[in-house]
C-alpha cells in the first residue's frame, strides 16, 4: 500500500508538511509505504484550458507536473494538505490539481461533443483514497478544506471520514507550531489509521 503526502505549502518545513508526516508516520506503523512530494521547489504551471489534454491524453504543458502525476496515479492513498491562504488553497495546489483532474480524466475518456454523453471509463483517480488537510492560523480553513474535498468527489475519489474534519489549527506570526494543536495532531492521525483500513478495505471487495 502506497500512500503520498503533496504538501501544498510554499514553506518547506511549516505546519502542513508537520502535520502531513505525522499521518504518514501513524501510517508506517500500519504497513504503508509513504513519500511526500513538495511542491515548493517546483514549476507547475496554472491550466490554460487549451483543451491539449483531450487529445493528447497528457496535459501538454511541459514542467514539474507530470512527474508528481505519475506519483499521484501509482498511489493508493493521496493525502492532499494545503495552508490557507485568504481561505483557499495556494495557487500551487491549485494549478496542480486542476491539470491533474482534467487531464486524468481525459487520459482516459473520449470527449464528445456538446449534444453527445459519454460513457464513464474511470480516471486516473479512480477509487484511490484522498484525505484533505488544511492548516489555518485562525479561520478560512473550511473553506481550503472544501476545495480540497470538491476536488477529489469530483475525481471518482473514495474519502474517507474522521470524528473531525482533518484540520489544525497553527501559524501565529508565521510560528511553526502544528505540535500545539494536540487535536489537530491526533485528527492526523486518526486520518491515517481510516486511510489505510480503507485502502485494506477496498482490496479485499
Ligand atoms: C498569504 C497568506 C494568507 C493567509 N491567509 C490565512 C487565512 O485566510 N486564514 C488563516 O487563519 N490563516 C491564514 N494564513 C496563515 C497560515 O494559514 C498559517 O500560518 C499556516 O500555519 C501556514 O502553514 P505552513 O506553515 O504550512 O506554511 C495566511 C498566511 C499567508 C502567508
Amino acid at each position: 500500500m502506497r500512500l503520498l503526502a503533496i504538501c501544498g505549502s510554499p514553506r518547506e518545513s511549516g505546519n502542513t508538511r508537520r502535520y502531513l508526516e505525522l499521518a504518514l508516520k501513524e501510517a508506517q506503523t500500519l504497513g504503508a509505504e509513504t513519500e511526500l512530494v513538495w511542491l515548493g521547489d517546483k514549476t507547475i504551471h496554472g491550466c490554460k484550458g487549451c483543451y491539449g489534454c483531450v487529445q493528447a491524453r497528457r496535459c501538454v504543458i511541459e514542467d514539474d507536473f507530470q512527474p508528481i502525476l505519475a506519483q499521484m496515479a501509482r498511489a493508493d492513498g493521496i493525502l492532499l494538505g494545503a495552508p490557507t491562504y485568504h481561505a483557499s488553497i495556494p495557487c500551487e495546489l491549485k494549478a496542480l490539481l486542476d491539470r491533474a483532474g482534467f487531464s486524468g480524466r481525459w487520459a482516459c475518456n473520449e470527449m464528445k461533443k456538446a449534444d453527445e454523453g459519454y460513457t464513464w471509463q474511470g480516471s486516473l483517480f479512480s477509487g484511490k483514497v484522498v484525505a484533505p488537510v488544511t492548516v489555518a492560523r485562525r479561520a478560512g480553513q473550511n473553506f481550503a478544506f472544501a476545495q480540497l474535498l470538491l476536488w477529489a468527489a469530483c475525481n471518482d475519489c473514495v474519502i474517507p471520514g474522521n470524528t473531525y474534519w482533518n484540520v489544525g489549527v497553527a501559524g501565529k506570526g508565521g510560528a511553526v507550531d502544528a505540535d500545539g494543536d494536540s487535536e489537530g495532531v491526533g485528527i492526523m492521525q486518526g486520518m491515517a489509521r481510516r486511510m489505510v483500513r480503507t485502502i485494506e478495505a477496498l482490496n479485499r471487495t
